[in-house]
């Protein structure tokens, strides 16, 4: 009988820990301690914290591994996880027929064709949070980015203005968020979590209340809700889906959007670019999901901001067998992590991979984005069914505000901040100056 070696998995030097530990202190960032030990021990190796030791799988192979040859042999649904406990059967914390059944329920709403019925709300609700804005008041990108993706996620896909809702759920929204983020609760699982019942029961509440409004009133045949319903769900199934979308589609683009607006703050050249491609290209035109496929420019700061700043940094499985990637053992129930953060950032892949260089995704680079070395949405069957959604948002959002606004970076240094997503924390400060007094008008 022929022996398999395997290699065992390596586990960063005390050298390397105490590198890593500086780079995170330097950085106030734990993404810059990953960096070092990725640099130090390579695309496989394993952390090591009381009770909590993954291992990381770096790179287009690894991912490849992970999104499709090993899927069925990797679980999601991680029943202590609080992500499962929030979510309970939402699509993303489900497997197998369960999962592939909701997928299939989901997609009619989310599918390309029914983008041109969302542009609208998505301009419409830009233009809503952009109209407060004033020459004279600087605004935190990140918080005004949440407020416009909260809004197109409950206009588009739930046919609700959530507007009246705002105020009285923001502390609700953040606290869910919180809830879901790396904490404590990753070593020590019965952690304390202050006013996590008081805001799921809000936001239960809510849900469940446009769910049944939905079911008295059966006649929008492009709902998302109404979908859901024909499919014959039960109203606890479908609120699971809801928390679902409006946790993994709303936190991601408003990360997705206040990074975008760092960058474009910060590189004003850049900006300047952008701008004048929105001009020459739309002529004043309302951005929509068909002219925005016009801004190449636009399209390469935003691949270029996802690289660096990948809304979801990494994915989490726990193996159902024994597993072997690349000579390395994986025994079953060990926590897996493929990496997004570290492929985008591979030095394999990419030049002054730390840098900001939307010509990373000019038309010769295209083969970039094939082959896993950029998934910011993931890959293989189970990719991020909001693609199509985020990626017109993104367009829309964007192009309207470079339309009427020059943009100009005020405040602080960011870090990047391990939420639910990748956060640039304290907040983007920015200071928008109205295009329109230039005598420009819009449509
Ligand atoms: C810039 C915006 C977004 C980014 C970067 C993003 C990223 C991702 C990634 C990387 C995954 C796969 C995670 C893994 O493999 O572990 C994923 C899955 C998912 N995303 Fe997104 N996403 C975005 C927007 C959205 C939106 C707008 C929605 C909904 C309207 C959404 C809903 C979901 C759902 C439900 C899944 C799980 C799919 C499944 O398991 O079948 N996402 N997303």
């Amino acid at each position: 009988m022929a022996v398999v070696h395997t290699k065992p998995i390596p586990n960063p030097s005390p050298l390397t820990s105490l590198r890593a530990l500086r780079a995170i202190l330097r950085d106030r960032s734990v993404l810059a301690g990953m960096q070092v030990f990725h640099a130090e021990t390579g695309d496989v190796f394993r952390l090591s914290l009381p009770g909590f030791n993954p291992v990381v799988l770096v790179g287009a192979e690894a991912t490849h591994f992970i999104l499709t040859k090993a899927r069925h042999d990797l679980r999601w649904r991680i029943d202590d996880d609080p992500i499962t406990k929030l979510l309970i059967h939402g699509v993303l914390v489900e497997d197998g027929d369960s999962h592939d059944q909701i997928r299939r329920s989901l997609n009619p709403a989310l599918h390309r064709n029914m983008l041109s019925k969302y542009e609208d709300a998505m301009l419409r609700r830009t233009d809503q949070i952009i109209d407060a804005w004033t020459d004279t008041q600087p605004v935190d990108m990140l918080v005004e980015m949440r407020k416009a993706a909260l809004l197109i996620l409950m206009d588009a896909l739930f046919h609700v203005d959530y507007t009246p809702e705002m105020e009285r759920l923001w502390h609700s929204v953040l606290n869910l968020i919180g809830f879901i983020s790396p904490g404590l609760w990753l070593v020590w699982k019965n952690a304390p979590r202050p006013g996590y019942r008081q805001a799921r029961a809000l936001m239960d509440e809510y849900l469940l209340r446009i769910i049944r409004l939905h079911r008295e009133h059966l006649d929008d045949p492009d709902d998302m809700i109404s979908f859901l319903i024909k499919a014959g769900m039960s109203d606890e199934l479908i609120r699971d889906q809801l928390m679902t979308m409006l946790i993994a589609g709303h936190d991601t683009s408003t990360a997705m959007l206040a990074w975008s607006l760092y960058l474009l703050g910060a590189h004003p050249e850049a900006q300047a670019r952008a701008r004048e491609e929105i001009d020459q290209e739309l002529n004043g035109a309302a951005p929509n999901a068909v002219n925005t496929l016009q801004l190449r420019y636009l399209q390469q700061i935003i691949d270029e901001t996802l690289r660096l700043y990948p809304p979801i940094h990494l994915g989490s499985r726990v193996a159902a067998v024994d597993l072997e990637f690349d000579g390395f053992a994986i025994p079953k129930e060990t926590r897996v992590l493929y990496s997004i953060f570290l492929t985008h950032r591979h030095p394999d892949y990419w030049e002054r991979p730390n840098d900001f260089d939307p010509d990373h995704f000019s038309p010769e680079n295209k083969h970039k984005r094939e082959h896993y070395m950029f998934l910011p949405f993931g890959g293989g069957p189970r990719n991020c069914i909001g693609m199509a959604f985020a990626q017109v948002e993104t367009r829309i959002v964007l192009a309207r505000i470079l339309q009427r606004f020059r943009l100009e970076q005020r405040g602080h240094a960011v870090h990047l901040h391990m939420g639910a997503t990748l956060e640039p924390r304290p907040g983007v400060w920015i200071q928008p100056y109205s295009r329109l007094s230039k005598g420009n008008t819009y449509g």
